[in-house]
């Protein structure tokens, strides 16, 4: 195991009824700034809840943060924070509403050129808004790590950053505001969760005993639950379960002290940016690809992988790695989520410009051993087609 930190300040506020606890979490003569996407939050009662929560405090609303937040549109409400003088921002919904109020929290007292908040990952932010959120979509575990995905319309680049001074100060979990989403969210948040999980847990063995176990139960756990979450949207025990696994999946517990490989993610949201492919449906893409043209690489993992997840013991290594891979595939598309870029209409034609974007972007070297050149990136892609 390698040395670690780990920090997490995000205090959760999980379960049923706990938006009125919001009101305990913000100071009183906070001056409030409210951000949402677009219209479920209201439809499905989750503002109104937040508002009544709020009753009385002094509040502003900023809606339209698109799924895959723009840096237009979150640069627009950090023009209203600083015209208002507001002081604390309150995210209402999925990952792409608290990302985007992690980039205005980092950016309304940046110095400089806000995008390069993006270009150095977060190394340039020095200080933050104070932020909470309320989340109505398990999936990327931004309501309890301190990461951000941002979208430049302009130059149709996707890119992420880190800071700790973005960790949300607090997060409420209701499952219940989950029994809106629509099937195609929910699938995609059982697949982005279950594709974190993988990022950093299929590297190489590392002597993680807690964070094995701990990934494999997590994986075990979305496995059982995944099909019967799509199919009964007000079981409660489900979308509760379901919505902490999420979180646990990358709020770094299952991450600390062993070696991670997020190649997959880095050419995901490259498909994104060009294609507009929602962002767990390009991993599906990717993942299984990325597994087979590493299986070198990963053969202790994938082993283990295999025996622990699948209960795959017959046969050679090889056919047990590939065994453990076909079923990954499966899962994914038994979620109704395609694992080729065909199901997309997407051709040979589209790789020699994506590997542009990764070379534009420094992402020349990737995965657990930094090995994942663009030649290897390309491989994967045409196994994808
Ligand atoms: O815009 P509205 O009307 O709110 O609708 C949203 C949106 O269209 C809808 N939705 C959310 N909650 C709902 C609901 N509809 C009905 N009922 C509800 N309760 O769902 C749609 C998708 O929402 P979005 O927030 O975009 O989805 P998700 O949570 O999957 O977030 C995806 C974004 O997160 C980034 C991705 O790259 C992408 O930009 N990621 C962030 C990470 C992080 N911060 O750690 C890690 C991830 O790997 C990921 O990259
Ligand atoms: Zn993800």
């Amino acid at each position: 195991m390698q040395n670690f930190e780990f920090y997490n300040p995000t205090r959760i506020i999980f379960g049923e009824n706990t938006i009125p606890k919001l009101a305990d979490h913000i100071p009183t003569e906070a001056r409030v700034l409210i951000l949402f996407g677009g219209a479920s939050a209201e439809r499905n009662g989750t503002l109104p809840a937040v508002r009544k929560a709020l009753e009385g405090r002094f509040t502003r609303e900023f809606g339209g943060i698109e799924a895959n937040p723009t840096f237009e549109t979150l640069m627009k409400a950090v023009e209203l924070i600083r015209e208002e003088k507001l002081d604390f921002l309150l995210a209402v919904g999925g990952g792409s509403v608290i990302d985007g109020t992690k980039f205005v929290a980092a950016a309304v007292d940046f110095e400089g050129d806000p995008w390069s908040i993006l270009t150095t990952h977060g190394a340039n932010v020095k200080a933050a808004m104070p932020l909470g959120t309320v989340l109505t979509l398990p999936a990327t575990g931004s309501e309890m790590n301190s990461f951000s995905v941002i979208t430049r319309q302009s130059t149709r680049e996707k890119l992420a950053f880190g800071s700790p001074h973005v960790f949300p100060r607090f997060s409420v979990l209701d499952p219940t505001r989950t029994y809106s989403l629509p099937v195609r969210q929910v699938a995609n948040g059982i697949v982005d969760s279950f594709v974190h999980i993988m990022e950093q847990y299929l590297t190489y063995p590392a002597d993680g005993l807690a964070q094995d176990r701990f990934a494999e139960g997590l994986l075990l756990s979305l496995i059982e639950i995944g099909p019967k979450v799509l199919k009964e949207p007000e079981n409660y025990t489900l979308r509760a379960n379901f919505m902490w696994i999420a979180t646990l999946a990358l709020n770094g517990i299952i991450g600390v002290g062993m070696p991670e490989d997020w190649s997959t993610h880095s050419i995901g949201h490259e498909l994104t940016a060009r294609y507009d492919i929602d962002h767990a449906r390009t991993l599906a893409i990717v993942l299984p690809s990325m597994l087979r043209a590493r299986k070198d690489a990963k053969r202790g993992k994938l082993l283990q992988y295999a025996a622990r997840v699948w209960n795959l013991h017959e046969g050679t290594q090889d056919e047990r790695i590939e065994a453990a891979i076909v079923r990954t595939e499966e899962f994914f598309e038994s979620l109704d989520i395609p694992t080729r870029l065909s199901a997309y209409d997407i051709g040979e034609d589209a790789i020699e410009p994506l590997i542009g974007q990764l070379e534009a972007h420094g992402m020349t070297a990737l995965g657990e051993y930094a090995d994942i050149t663009p030649d290897v990136s390309r491989r994967v892609l045409q196994m994808s087609l």
